[in-house]
């Protein structure tokens, strides 16, 4: 077995080979600055590669790129580490599970029918709203369709309907009147290709849920505030955890876990997170952002069930971090989980 790089690892006790199965950023279209930010970086990969030595497994190094279908039929691998976020279009991160899944290749993480659904914002919302989950109300603007704003509230935020790490969101994105809105969804219609997706924007305070695991065993971390740090100005204005934020998280936000709330308000939070996890099919890992608006509710902002894995800088593994469970025991919790959901828990014993 050949890792990608042409190099042999050592076989280790276990005996598991794990594939890890991803997309590298590439500075390509480098004129949209957050064009490949969902990408990873080599850092990351290594470091779940280190996690999952650590772990005993063997591993392998996978790029997701046009091979990718040749490099699984020949590797062996028992079980696939899937962070790859696919190319193009709204149902890209389906792309890798759905190769593996036609190879029966088991891997880590949600299918590719989760990864479309909850890739979608708008469609996600909706779900979810079946099951009583209260999101911002919204607007799905189309390419060369008239927005239909009944009775939205301003100010609204703006972003794209399928993108994440927050990609098409920066200082501009929260507009006070329908013209600013339609300027500007005209705009990122053309930056950014997909639909977008007006939401009211809720004011108030921000904080991201991490789920690890898989039905009665799934453990729902304590609730991280992303709080905006007070006298350092906010690119734009308002309080949004966007893509120039995210560049330079140290300078406009601090993170506290478990956040400030009320055993109530955590309960609610917990409640939604695993209603959500469960009515789209999660597994094995998920990272929901929610807000607490001025009128004292709780609003679900999104879920992402292939949430961002850097050390250092994702927000999940800080989450966990906070939580007691150190980067190396999350991968591996991952890792384990998918594992056991596969019936392969003796192996999961192992790692
Ligand atoms: N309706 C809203 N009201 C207030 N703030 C919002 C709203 N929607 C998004 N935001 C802000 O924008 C940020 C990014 O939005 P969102 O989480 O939807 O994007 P994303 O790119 O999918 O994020 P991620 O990096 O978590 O994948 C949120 O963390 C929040 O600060
Ligand atoms: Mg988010």
């Amino acid at each position: 077995m050949i890792e990608d790089g042409g190099q042999e690892n050592p076989l280790p006790e276990s005996g598991l080979t794990v594939g890890i199965i991803y997309n590298l950023k590439r500075g390509i279209r480098n004129h949209v600055v957050d064009a490949e930010a969902e990408y990873d970086s080599m850092d990351t990969v290594r470091a779940i590669q280190r996690a999952l030595e650590e772990g005993g497994a063997r591993v392998l190094l996978l790029e997701a790129d046009l091979e990718l279908p040749e490099k699984l039929a020949s590797a062996r691998m028992d079980i696939a580490f899937n962070i790859a976020e696919g190319f193009n279009g709204r149902g890209r991160e389906a792309q890798i599970p759905a190769l593996l899944n036609m190879r029966g290749i088991p891997f880590t993480g949600s299918d590719e029918t989760t990864l479309c659904i909850a890739l979608d914002k708008a469609l996600t919302k909706r779900l979810l709203a079946t099951y009583h989950i209260r999101s911002p109300r919204y607007a799905v603007i189309r390419r060369g369709e008239a927005p239909r704003l009944d009775g939205m509230r301003f100010p609204v935020i703006v972003k794209p309907n399928a993108e994440g790490s927050s990609k098409g969101i920066s200082d501009i994105s929260v507009v006070r009147s329908r013209a600013e809105l339609l300027e500007l969804a005209r705009r990122n219609l053309e930056l950014y290709g997909g639909d977008m997706l007006a939401e009211e924007y809720i004011e108030g305070r921000e904080f991201t849920v991490g789920l690890l695991g898989n039905g009665e065993e799934t453990r729902v971390f304590r609730p991280m505030e992303i709080i905006y740090r007070s006298g350092v100005e906010i690119p734009g204005g308002y309080r949004v955890y966007s893509y120039p934020v995210k560049q330079d998280f140290e300078r406009y936000v601090s993170y506290e876990c478990p956040a400030a709330l009320t055993p109530a308000q955590e309960a609610e939070m917990a409640r939604a997170s695993k209603t959500a996890y469960r009515a789209l099919g999660c597994r094995d890992f998920a990272r929901i952002d929610y807000r607490l608006g001025a009128d004292g509710q709780l609003y679900f902002i999104e879920i992402n069930p292939l949430p961002g894995l850097a050390p250092g800088y994702s927000d999940f593994p800080m989450l966990a971090g906070f939580c007691g469970v150190e980067y190396g025991e999350l991968v591996r919790g991952v890792l384990r989980a998918a594992l056991r959901r596969c019936g392969l828990g003796l192996r999961a014993a192992a790692v």
